[in-house]
C-alpha cells in the first residue's frame, strides 16, 4: 500500500498537467515498468461517457481508479494468474467467438441474427395497402427531414435503432431520392369510410421444381434489383432470408416466374 500512496502523491501533482502533454511521456512507474500518458488518456476518454457514478467522472478520482487497476494487474501477473489454464482457456474461447463472425460462414451469420427482432411475412404484408404497394412509414419522421438525406442515413445500410427497437429495413432503391413521394405515414385509421376493399394475394413461396432445387423468383424485379436488401441481413423477413447471401449472381440459379402479359394498348379510362 505504501507504493500506492507514493504513486498517488506524485500522480495528484501531475494529473492537472497531463492533458495536452506529449503522449509518450511516462505518467508513473510500477516497479520500473512505465505507464504512459497516452494509455491513461485513452481509457479516460473511452469510459467517461459510460460511467454512471458522478464522482468517477472527475479526472482526479478517475486517476485513482486507474492506478488501482494497474496495481491489480501487476499483482495478478506476480501471482501468475495469467498462466492459469482456466484463464488461458477462457481467453481462447473469447478469441474463437470474436473470430467466428469474420469467417465467411453462413451458419455463424445465421446465429448472429437476432431472432427477437426478426420480421415475418405477415407484418411485412400488413404494412402495405396491397401487394407491391410502397410500405407506409411506421415511425415518426424528423421535422422537414423528408428527402433521401434524412431517410438514407438509416435506410441505406440498415442497423438497429434503439428508439424503435427494430432493425432498419434496407431500401432496395436508394437512387429514388424523393422518398415521401411514395412512402407516407399513416395519419389516421378512421378517416375513410368502410369499403369492400380486399388486398390482392401475394405469390406463394416455396415453388421448386424438385425438392432441393432453387425456388423460382415469384415476384417482378421492378424496384427489386438489389436482392440482398430484402433477402439478407437482420432486417430480412424470416421466411425469405437466404442461407447463401454470398452467392453473388442470384439469377444464375433462380429464374423469374415469367407470366405472359397481354398488351392492352393505350390505357383509356372508361367514363360512364
Ligand atoms: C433513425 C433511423 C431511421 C430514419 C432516419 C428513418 N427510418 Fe424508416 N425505419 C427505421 C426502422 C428502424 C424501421 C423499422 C421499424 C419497425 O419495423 O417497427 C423503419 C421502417 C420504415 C419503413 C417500413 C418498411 C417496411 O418494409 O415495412 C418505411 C417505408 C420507412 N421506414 C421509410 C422511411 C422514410 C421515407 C424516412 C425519411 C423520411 C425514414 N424511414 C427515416 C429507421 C429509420
Ligand atoms: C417511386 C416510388 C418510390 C420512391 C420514390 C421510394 N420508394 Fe421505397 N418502395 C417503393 C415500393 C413500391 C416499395 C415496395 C417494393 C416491393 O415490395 O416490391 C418500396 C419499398 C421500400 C422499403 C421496404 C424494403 C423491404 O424490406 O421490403 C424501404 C425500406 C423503402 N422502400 C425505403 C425508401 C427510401 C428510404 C426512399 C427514399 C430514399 C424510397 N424508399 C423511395 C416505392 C418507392
Ligand atoms: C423489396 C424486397 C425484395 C427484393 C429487392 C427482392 N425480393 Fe425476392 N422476395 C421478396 C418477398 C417479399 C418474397 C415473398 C414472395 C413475395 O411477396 O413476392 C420474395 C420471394 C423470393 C423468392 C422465393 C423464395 C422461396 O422460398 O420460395 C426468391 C427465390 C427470390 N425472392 C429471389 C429474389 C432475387 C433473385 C432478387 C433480386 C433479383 C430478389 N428476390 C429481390 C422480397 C424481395
Ligand atoms: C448456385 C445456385 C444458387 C445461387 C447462385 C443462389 N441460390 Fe438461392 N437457392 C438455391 C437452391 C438450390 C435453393 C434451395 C435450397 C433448399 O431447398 O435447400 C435456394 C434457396 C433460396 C431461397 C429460399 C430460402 C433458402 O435459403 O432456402 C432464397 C430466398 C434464395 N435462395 C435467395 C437467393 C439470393 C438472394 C441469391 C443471390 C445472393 C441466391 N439465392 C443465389 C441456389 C442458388
Amino acid at each position: 500500500m505504501r507504493l500506492k500512496k507514493v504513486i498517488i502523491l506524485t500522480a495528484v501533482l501531475m494529473c492537472g498537467i497531463v492533458k495536452g502533454q506529449d503522449d509518450k511521456k511516462v505518467l508513473f512507474t510500477i516497479d520500473q515498468n512505465p505507464v504512459y500518458n497516452a494509455e491513461f488518456i485513452r481509457v479516460f476518454e473511452k469510459n467517461k461517457d459510460i460511467v454512471v457514478e458522478e464522482d468517477q467522472k472527475d479526472f482526479d478520482d478517475y486517476f485513482e481508479l486507474f492506478v488501482d487497476f494497474r496495481l491489480k494487474l501487476k499483482q495478478a501477473r506476480d501471482l501468475n494468474l495469467d498462466t492459469l489454464t482456466s484463464y488461458t482457456s477462457d481467453l481462447s474461447k473469447y478469441r474463437e467467438q470474436l473470430i467466428q463472425p469474420y469467417l465467411q460462414n453462413p451458419e455463424a451469420t445465421e446465429k448472429l441474427v437476432d431472432e427477437a427482432y426478426q420480421r415475418n411475412l405477415k407484418s411485412y404484408y400488413d404494412n402495405r395497402a396491397f401487394y407491391g404497394a410502397p410500405p407506409t412509414i411506421p415511425h415518426q419522421i424528423e421535422e422537414g427531414g423528408i428527402g433521401a438525406n434524412a431517410c438514407l442515413k438509416c435506410h441505406e445500410n440498415g442497423g438497429f435503432v434503439d428508439k424503435l427497437q427494430a432493425y432498419t429495413p434496407v431500401s432496395p432503391h436508394p437512387d429514388k431520392s424523393n422518398c415521401v413521394q411514395c412512402h407516407v405515414q399513416v395519419k389516421t385509421e378512421s378517416f375513410f369510410l368502410p369499403s369492400s376493399w380486399v388486398k390482392n394475394h401475394p405469390p406463394a413461396i416455396g415453388n421448386q421444381a424438385l425438392e432441393g432445387s432453387p425456388p423460382i423468383v415469384p415476384h417482378s424485379l421492378q424496384l427489386r434489383e438489389n436482392c440482398l436488401s430484402c433477402h439478407a441481413g437482420p432486417s430480412a423477413v424470416k421466411e425469405i432470408r437466404t442461407t447463401h447471401p454470398n452467392r453473388i449472381n442470384c439469377r444464375q440459379c433462380h429464374v423469374i416466374n415469367e407470366k405472359k402479359t397481354v398488351d392492352i394498348g393505350t390505357f383509356k379510362r372508361e367514363i360512364k
